[in-house]
């Protein structure tokens, strides 16, 4: 806490990058966007956006592409559906969808005119956020955080250590391909400084097997950084590659949040997110488990 008594490094902001494609779910991807597909009835989006909100966010920033208007469409309010539940005297599902966000909470949609990579899609933020850390969520990557978000967890991390945060979890070796991979040094606990980072390295050349998995913490200096970044792994400007350039200058820490993380941005992971929340729900526990049998 700085002198005026407010917490100078409070991460307010949180960017959410929607601009994909969602290729590994076509067709359904093909007229809904990947962050709608919902888990049990609320899509992916939902739980990302909660996560940010709990971690202490106001301001929601979406890159998004011109032909996705779904985010923005979902949390819009939807007049006549909601003067249909009023006059239905449907007054729980009229809070439900009146509720999807806090009141304090904005959202702000920024296009990313060309798909140049994830750190591309980070830099289009850039006039959002100004000067201060802020945080990014991957909403592929659900998180059920144990003891607060993963967010919150990673943001009261970066405010006591006054470093970036990049969330971690192990990974099987054939798979660091498909992650960045953090090199910390060897063995360590919960919270670790990263020595270096590689966008999808193949098992043989990874420094580990420690993935980063859809949650960052970043200082506003990031964005110079990736306006200095060439295309990297798959000919795109990748978050990784800045990040590297970053931990030469300044103190960025692994995460090894408490929780469990559900891939669904593949179909095994968004089975098993959604098996997680069936079983959560007495009813739809009972039907899970006579179907399993
Ligand atoms: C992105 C990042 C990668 C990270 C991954 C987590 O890759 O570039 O560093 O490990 O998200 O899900 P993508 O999954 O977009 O290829």
């Amino acid at each position: 806490m700085n002198a005026a008594g407010t917490h100078a490094n409070r991460v307010r902001k949180v960017v959410f990058p929607v601009a994909g494609l969602g290729t590994r779910f076509l067709p359904a991807t093909k007229v809904v966007a990947k962050e709608m597909l919902p888990v049990l009835d609320r899509p992916l989006i939902q739980y990302a956006v909660d996560e940010a909100v709990d971690a202490g966010a106001d301001t929601l920033v979406f890159v998004t592409n011109r032909y996705k208007h779904a985010i923005a469409d979902y949390f819009d309010s939807a007049y006549e559906l909601e003067e249909t539940l009023e006059r239905a005297g449907k007054h729980e599902l009229l809070s439900l969808i009146q509720g999807l966000l806090p009141p304090h909470v904005r959202c702000v949609y920024v296009t990313q005119e060309q798909a140049l990579g994830l750190g591309h899609a980070v830099l289009c933020a850039k006039p959002v956020i100004g000067d201060e850390p802020f945080g990014v969520i991957l909403p592929d990557d659900l998180i059920v955080g144990e003891g607060g978000s993963a967010l919150r967890q990673m943001v009261d991390l970066a405010a006591v250590e006054d470093a970036g945060v990049l969330a971690v979890e192990e990974v099987p070796r054939e798979d660091t391909g498909k992650y960045g991979i953090v090199d910390v040094g060897g063995a360590h606990d919960s919270a670790a400084a990263i020595r270096h980072v590689v966008e999808k390295p193949q098992p043989e050349h990874a420094p580990s097997n420690l993935a980063i998995v859809g949650r960052y913490v970043l200082p506003a200096r990031i964005f110079e950084l990736l306006e200095g970044t060439r295309p990297g792994a798959g000919g795109e400007i990748q978050l990784t590659d800045a990040i590297d350039a970053l931990i030469a200058e300044s103190k960025v820490l692994a995460c090894r949040f408490a929780g469990t993380r559900f891939d669904c941005g593949n179909k095994s992971g968004l089975v098993r997110a959604t098996l997680h929340f069936a079983m959560q729900d007495p009813a739809l526990a009972k039907v899970a488990r006579e179907f399993m049998a």
